[in-house]
């Protein structure tokens, strides 16, 4: 389908994925088969909202220019996903490639199978492979059933799928396999605090990170959790908890583990704006940059985009050190553009604030501002003037960040229209949408307050539509 009509739309991202029209949600069992990449997500290919969920398809060689493919997945009259074709991952199964999903009313897990290029999928004719949940534990129901997540140990494959114990907490019940079809039920991997983490765990991700640790993410109905611990005979001990993102467009983040073994993971990047502009504009949602996870050597998670990003810059802009003077915003006169990467590093200095505005008008009257704010330890996304539209919610995206003594700040700044991404010394990340009004939201400001920063160095591209 052409995307010819979506040409001059302010709005729509031009490098981050989406479809070629319509509604997206959770992307869905990434997977590297044959030197390609391959993508699923969550799509309804008739309207720019949610329902009749397919898992649509795409294919790309370096994670960042992907072609469309038709959807791979449809629900079938009568079959156990008659009512919808959820999230859920794909695997390599002995050289045949298989897609595992919840299909809905009630929810049951799925497979499809896959030809050899991953073009042509047929339904599993013993589905559902798992029919419902384990009878319930303590007398207490499970909050749901959906989303699995499969991963190959020395022994078998096992699964994840999203649940929870209603009054007790969030959880993710452990399955084991021998041959992706005829799955065997475990108990929960680990059980959540209902206080901190809800009572229901969406899209569960769980990987080995190496350095005997496991990372389990998951999305409780509020922004995605990760927890970092020890996994040792099926069992999950989380040890250190966090934020996989502070904003609240980020939600139902999936990945894999790529022929170089890099841990690899996208997440749906929600509207901010109302129904009816969704169903005007003809889109809705996008997914985040594809980002890589890694543990930093003190054992804290590391965030950056995968490396293929940088084929996307374009014309390169530096700009030397300079002194930030406090409460006045200093635009930048070369640097301009609603689809921009931007790379700044800042000394503090004596400042309470620092950082930069983006999407910032001509008079000023609106703008996007990244700030981390020494004094409360905190970094933000700030969209409370993003937008004179009443119909685009503002709000603001903070979460704890906190540099060493002397440790400089540095920014890595991703704006695509409506879309902006934030990554701070590559353990800090903010997913924003923005919808200003004026045409010439296209200025970038450094930006100090309650006393001096410094600019270190910046770098800014231009990047290419993909
Ligand atoms: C998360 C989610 C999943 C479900 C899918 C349906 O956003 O609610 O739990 O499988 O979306 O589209």
């Amino acid at each position: 389908m052409s995307t010819a009509r979506f040409a001059d739309d302010p709005h729509r991202p031009r490098y981050h994925f989406l479809p070629p029209a319509n509604w997206i949600n959770d992307p869905n069992g990434p997977i590297e088969l044959n030197g390609e990449y391959h993508l699923f997500y969550q799509h309804n290919p008739g309207a720019a909202c949610w329902g009749n969920m397919h898992w649509g398809h795409a294919v790309s060689r370096d994670l960042v220019r992907w072609e469309h493919l038709p959807p791979a997945l449809a629900p079938t009259p009568g079959g156990p996903d008659k009512d919808g074709v959820f999230s859920g991952c794909a695997h390599n199964v002995a050289g045949t490639p298989m897609l595992f999903y919840t299909g809905v009313n009630p929810e049951a897990q799925c497979v499809a199978l896959a030809d050899a290029r991953m073009r042509g999928f047929r339904k599993f004719e013993g589905n559902p492979v798992i029919a419902a949940a384990p009878p319930e534990i303590q007398g207490r129901a499970w909050t749901g059933f959906r989303d699995p997540f499969a991963w190959k140990e020395a022994d078998g494959w096992y699964a994840l799928i999203g649940s929870g114990i209603e009054g007790t907490g969030g959880t993710a019940l452990l399955y084991r396999s021998k041959d992706f079809r005829t799955w065997e039920y475990l108990h929960p991997l680990c059980i959540g605090n209902p206080h901190e983490t809800g009572t229901m765990w969406e899209c569960p991700l769980f990987f080995d990170m190496g350095e005997r640790k496991h990372l389990l993410a998951v999305s409780p109905y509020a922004r995605p959790e990760y927890f970092l611990g020890a996994y040792a005979e099926q069992r999950f001990s989380p040890e250190r908890q966090g934020l996989l993102d502070f904003g609240h467009s980020y939600y139902a983040p999936t990945g894999f583990i790529d022929a170089k073994g890099r841990r690899i993971v996208w997440g749906w990047l929600k509207e901010r704006r109302n129904a009816d502009a969704q169903n005007a504009a003809g889109w809705s949602g996008c997914l985040s940059l594809p980002r890589e996870l890694s543990l930093h050597p003190d054992g804290r998670l590391r965030v950056r985009p995968v490396s293929e990003v940088e084929h996307l810059r374009g014309r390169h802009r530096h700009l030397d050190a300079r002194d930030i003077s406090p409460g006045t915003l200093h635009r930048l006169e070369g640097i301009q553009g609603a689809q921009l990467e931007i790379e700044a590093e800042f000394e503090i200095l004596h400042s309470a604030a620092v950082g930069l505005a983006v999407r910032l008008a001509d008079a000023g009257t609106e703008s996007t501002e990244i700030l981390y704010r020494s004094d409360n330890k905190e970094l933000y996304v700030n969209c409370e003037r993003s937008s004179a539209d009443p119909n685009s919610a503002g709000g603001l995206d903070v979460g704890p960040f906190a540099l060493a003594k002397g440790e400089p700040l540095r920014l890595r700044v991703f704006v695509d229209h409506s879309a902006i991404e934030v990554y701070a010394n590559e353990r800090a990340c903010i997913s924003s949408r923005v919808y200003p009004t004026q045409r010439d939201c296209i200025h970038v400001a450094l930006l100090a307050r309650g006393g001096a920063a410094k600019l270190v160095s910046l770098d800014a591209w231009d990047l290419a539509k993909t």
